[in-house]
């Protein structure tokens, strides 16, 4: 499988395939690799001849505060595991290369980038959007794969893509977990083992919030229930823990149409991201 690093060496290994009538789909993501990256890469293979994944710690989506030099690195490694899942090629470009000198152009997207993760994180959905422009205008694919546990940023790249008329079709893919209901997450490396013991609390009171509001429980109360549940499991603290609109992330007092529970915790060095679908029964 060949790793490519420059812009030049993907746009002629995809010109190729697309010259050739094959469909082309990337995965884009920051590298250490576990199996929801591999369950994106499978997925591709399922909807292209052809899939390429990026690994690329892009420094324009972290704050000046976090931790862009601790983020795991382990390229052979990833490479191997690509290798292993059948992808077709590995991009993994400079910085430089996907940043040259003078660099000036961001790509916003507002509304669905504030709040949430947004309100914690400023300027991080502006370095995603930025660095997945330019990974889908560089590779040209006909499908880019994003994992659901990033929910907010796949709802910020589905609405780039559509108002930037990127040709690409955006397919997210469910979040894969752990035995125990833990989202698989590369910053999971971060937690001791006490820590990793008490991860799977924030899907379990996610998991529990959801119940009970599909049955009608108050939103409120139900948002709070479950902040307590993670806060009492051991977490740090909870950044938020709310109710959204499933597809503009919009706030939903009542579940009257389909809502996603996201939820954002610190405990040790982590700070752990999960939700999921909620429907009014
Ligand atoms: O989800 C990620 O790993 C990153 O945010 C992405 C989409 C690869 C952009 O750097």
């Amino acid at each position: 499988m060949p790793i490519l690093r420059s812009v030049a060496a993907l746009r002629s290994v995809v010109d190729a395939w697309h010259d050739a009538g094959l469909r082309v789909a990337l995965v884009p993501t920051m590298g250490a690799l576990h199996d929801g990256h591999m369950t994106l890469v499978g997925r591709g293979l399922q909807l292209a001849d052809r899939v390429i994944a990026s690994v690329f710690v892009n420094p324009t989506q972290f704050g000046p505060n976090e931790d862009f030099a601790a983020y795991p690195r382990r390229e052979a490694g990833d490479a191997e595991l690509l290798a292993g899942a059948g992808a077709h090629a590995l991009y993994a470009p400079t910085v430089d290369e996907m940043y040259p000198d003078g660099f000036a152009t961001t790509v916003g997207v507002s509304g669905l980038s504030e709040g949430l993760c947004g309100a914690f994180r400023p300027g991080h959905f502006a370095g995603v959007a930025t660095v997945v422009a330019k990974l889908l205008l560089q590779a040209r694919p006909d499908v880019a794969l994003f994992g659901e546990k990033d929910y907010q940023q796949l709802q910020v790249i589905r609405r780039m893509v559509r108002d930037l008329d990127i040709p690409a079709a955006v397919v997210g893919v469910p979040t894969v977990r752990e035995a125990d209901g833990l989202a698989m997450s590369s910053r999971n490396a971060y937690l001791t083992p006490v820590e990793r013991a008490i991860a799977p609390a924030l899907f379990r009171a996610l998991t529990e919030a959801a119940a009970r509001l599909a049955a009608g429980a108050p939103v409120a109360e139900q948002e709070e229930r479950a902040r307590v549940a993670v806060l009492a499991a051991g977490f740090a603290s909870v950044d938020y823990l709310e109710l959204r609109d499933a597809d503009s992330l919009a706030r939903l007092d009542r579940l009257d149409r389909p809502g996603r529970l996201l939820a954002a915790a610190r405990l040790g060095k982590a700070r752990l991201l999960d939700n999921i679908a909620v429907s009014p029964r």
